[in-house]
């Protein structure tokens, strides 16, 4: 199976579906961003030297060690389930036993998207559903509050994109679509991606 396999040649585990522990209404479970989805992507866009990749809600890491170990690229994750975060970093541990040669920093901060800081470095920044658009709106405004203080091309990449977070990309800020990569052969035609680009006035 494609999601052992790939987890196998990364030393990594990170296929399986985390609830939240209680009542929790904003914020969405853990699941991974499938294998298949990740490779198609990246059959269709490329990530430049240049770029650092923030995973807004980044669960056991899939997506970080998987750019991570593509394209050397700085990569940082954001989560806020500490169980999971652990699992994040248990997982650094063993992948770093094999991609000792990638001199790009990959790393795991604890805490909620909505209150990371973004730096002038952050390029790229993914999402798959990590949660409600109340707060996606927040992230968004933090982006583009970088933005205006250091001009730069970014993009936001979002995976099964839900059709409020499309609107609020739509209505509130300075980007277009880019390109949509549809994964082929799945029953569900959300597994898709949206790419936004935002360009320097
Ligand atoms: C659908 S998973 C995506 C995991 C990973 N990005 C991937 O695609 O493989 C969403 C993750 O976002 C985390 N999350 C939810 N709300 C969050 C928040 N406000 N800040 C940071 N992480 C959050 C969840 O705990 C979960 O691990």
């Amino acid at each position: 199976m494609i999601e052992i396999k790939y987890d196998n040649k990364l030393s990594i585990r990170t296929s399986g579906i985390k609830e939240w522990d209680g009542d929790i209404i904003h914020y969405n479970r853990c699941e991974p961003t499938p294998y298949k989805a990740l490779i198609h992507l990246f059959k269709h866009y490329k990530l430049e030297k240049t770029d650092r990749l923030v995973d807004f809600g980044s669960g056991k890491g899939r997506v970080a060690f998987y750019v991570h170990n593509r394209f050397k690229i700085p990569v940082v994750g954001i989560e806020a389930q500490d169980s999971i975060l652990s699992e994040a970093l248990q997982n650094k541990k063993m992948y770093r036993t094999r991609a000792k040669n990638i001199t790009a920093p990959i790393s795991f901060e604890f805490g909620l998207a909505e209150d990371y800081e973004v730096k002038p470095e952050d390029t790229k920044f993914f999402f798959f559903n990590p949660f409600s658009a109340d707060v996606f709106r927040e992230v968004l405004h933090n982006i583009m509050l970088s933005l205006k203080q250091v001009k730069r091309e970014v993009h936001i990449i979002l995976f099964y994109p839900l059709p409020d977070y499309q609107k609020i990309m739509r209505k509130n800020s300075s980007f277009e679509i880019y390109n949509k990569i549809i994964v082929p052969k799945v029953r569900d035609r959300r597994e898709k991606f949206i790419i936004y680009r935002h360009l320097p006035a």
